[in-house]
Parts: C-alpha cells; structure tokens; sequence
C-alpha cells in the first residue's frame, strides 16, 4: 500500500514537473499565444463617452460605449485605423422603465440602465491580435471572461465593420 502510494506521488511529481518545464504554445514573436482578454482593462469606468445603443427583442438592453484617451482622440480626430493602445468598452444594462421618474411625468415615458448584463472590450494591438484585425475582444459577465468558444463570435460579425477598423459605433457629438 505504501509502495502504491509512493509511485502516485512520484508520478504525480513527474507529470507536474514535465508541464512545468514544457514550453506553453508561442507565436513566432515568442510571446504565449493570445486570443481574448482574459482580464478587464484597468479603469475602464472613467474612459469618455461615444454614444449609446438600445437593443430590443431577447437582449432588451441599454448600452454605453467608452473610450480611452487614446480612442477618444482618434474618434475626435475622425482617424482610422484606430492606433495600438485603443481602448473601446461596451457597457451593457437591462433596459427597464423607471417607476420613479414616471410618476413625475404622470406616465410611462422613462426608461434607465438596470442590472448590469456583461461588459465588452475590444483592445487595438496590431501584433498581439493579427489574426482578429489587430483587436483583441474581452467579454465579462460578473466579473468573469466569456469561454474560449463563445469569444470566437466576436470577430466574424465585426468584420462587418471593416470599412471601419471593425468598430460599429460612431462617435456621438
Ligand atoms: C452578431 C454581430 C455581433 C457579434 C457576434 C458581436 N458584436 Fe460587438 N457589436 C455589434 C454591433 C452591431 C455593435 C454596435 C451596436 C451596439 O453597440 O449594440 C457592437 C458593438 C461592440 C462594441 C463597441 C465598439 C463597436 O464596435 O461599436 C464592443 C466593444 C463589442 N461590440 C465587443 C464585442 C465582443 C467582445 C463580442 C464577442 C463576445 C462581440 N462584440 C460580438 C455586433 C456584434
């Protein structure tokens, strides 16, 4: 028993040991094969405002879309395509009616952000992100990235948006 037990640990040790020194998947640049944030952008709640966009049917939510600095100014600018460093968020919500404010307007005219639904990014690096038209998309419902099948939706459709580096939004005066 005790010998069985030795063997599973030394095995256990082996393998551990043999992924450890296995090199992971690289890109001919060296890095770690990227393919989606796996990590929400640091300060995205303070990026500036582009516009918003209400989907109905099955989504029923209300978004807005935030630029870094960098983004901003290539929107203000009117530049494409956006430069490495380009930040975009997409803050989505239910789109509920609010109570509140209709019984000031004595009838049902408001609609507010409710629950937070996901947040998603799209992060501009030319060399990272080649093969999705150098942008790396980031998808987070509670805190957490969306699987590695679901993020291989992302690209397909925004390629709809080619004429536009691949972002749908326009910039909202
Ligand atoms: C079926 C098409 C479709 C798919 C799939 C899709 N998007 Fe979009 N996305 C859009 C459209 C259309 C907009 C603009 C309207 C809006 O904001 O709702 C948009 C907007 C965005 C924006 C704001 C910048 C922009 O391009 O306007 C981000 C960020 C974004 N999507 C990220 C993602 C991520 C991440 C995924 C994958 C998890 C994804 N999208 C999948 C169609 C799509």
């Amino acid at each position: 028993m005790k010998h069985i037990t030795f063997s599973l640990v030394a095995a256990t040790i082996t393998t551990g040991l043999a992924a450890l020194i296995a090199p992971a998947p690289q890109h001919a640049s060296g890095d770690p094969a990227p393919a989606f944030l796996t990590e929400i952008p640091h300060g995205y709640r303070d990026f500036k405002w582009i516009s918003s966009a209400h989907e109905a049917g099955n989504l029923n939510s209300i978004g807005a879309v935030l630029a870094n600095d960098v983004a901003f100014k290539a929107y203000r600018d009117g530049k494409l395509p956006f430069p490495d460093g380009t930040i975009i968020a997409a803050l989505h919500y239910r789109y509920v009616p609010s109570d509140e404010n209709n019984k000031v307007f004595g009838q049902a005219q408001s609609f507010v952000p409710g629950a937070p639904t996901n947040i998603q990014f799209m992060v501009k690096d030319s060399v990272k992100y080649a093969a999705t038209g150098g942008w790396g998309f980031g998808h987070f419902a509670n805190g957490k990235p969306g699987n590695e099948a679901f993020m291989q939706s992302c690209f397909p459709c925004h390629q709809k948006a080619q004429s536009t580096d691949f972002v749908f939004t326009h910039y909202t005066p």
